[in-house]
């Protein structure tokens, strides 16, 4: 059967990955999610005192970027890769609220977004991909055959965010979780390289009242009406 590379794109916290990866798992993909790299570059930067008092030192970062290797290695009792950083598995580290707080930040380095988009097209350079994160459909392939582009209403993935912290064992507030996720919004739309936006061939996908089931059924149907028809 011939493969096709999927992209999905849209805000935090949309359930994106939980999707990406049900979907991968059942086609049989490599499944990667982008938003891991970006936390495992910001979490660089907080462990090398690259950023104080909320402050990038965006040169100190720039210079460092060939100390940065990432990779994502398979765990298959989890079923999904886990991300390592220079050797390290950070899969945990990356996504607590501080490296939350700060990634954005990271994000809208143009040097950033240069090294991470050459990797992830590498990655899916023999297709058979499911990748998401903010501009996957716009930038990174914008060729590829699907693009899903994720929404749902701020306080329901700030809800969804903050049930996952707490399960984590981290101390944090609803409105605390709530206001980086409209921060992050804002951030992640309006900065000037590769902004979050709807690639103009995606499909939008509002599953603020949708089951994760329901989510899974729709996305593989039309993955397999594209899959049918090339
Ligand atoms: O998907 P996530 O919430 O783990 O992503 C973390 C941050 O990384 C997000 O706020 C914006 C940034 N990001 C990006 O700019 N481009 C991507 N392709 C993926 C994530």
């Amino acid at each position: 059967m011939r493969k096709i590379t999927i992209a999905i794109d849209g805000y935090s916290s949309t359930g994106k990955s939980t999707i990406a990866k049900r979907l991968a798992n059942a086609l049989g993909y490599v499944f990667i999610d982008t938003g891991a790299m970006y936390r495992a570059v910001t979490y660089f930067a907080l462990e090398k005192g690259l950023i104080a008092n909320g402050k990038v030192d965006v040169d100190s970062l720039i210079s460092s970027l060939s100390k940065i290797q990432l990779k994502f290695v398979p765990n298959p009792s989890l079923g999904k890769s886990e991300m390592f950083l220079n050797g390290d598995n950070v899969e945990r580290d990356i996504r607590t609220m501080n490296v939350s707080e700060h990634v954005s930040q990271v994000a809208i380095i143009g040097e950033v977004r240069e090294k991470l988009v050459a990797l992830q097209q590498q990655m899916g350079e023999e297709k058979g991909i499911v990748m998401d994160g903010r501009d996957i459909g716009t930038v990174v392939f914008p060729n590829a055959e699907l693009k899903l582009f994720m929404t749902a209403s701020p306080e329901t993935r700030a809800n969804r965010r903050y049930k996952e912290l707490l399960d984590r064992g981290e101390e944090v507030t609803f409105e605390a979780v709530l206001k980086n996720v409209r921060e992050r919004d804002y951030i992640d739309s309006h900065r000037e390289i590769s902004p979050l936006k709807k690639a103009e061939d995606a499909i939008e996908f509002d599953n603020s009242d949708m089951g994760l089931d329901e989510q899974f059924e729709r996305v593989h149907n039309y993955t397999l009406r594209i899959i049918a028809s090339k």
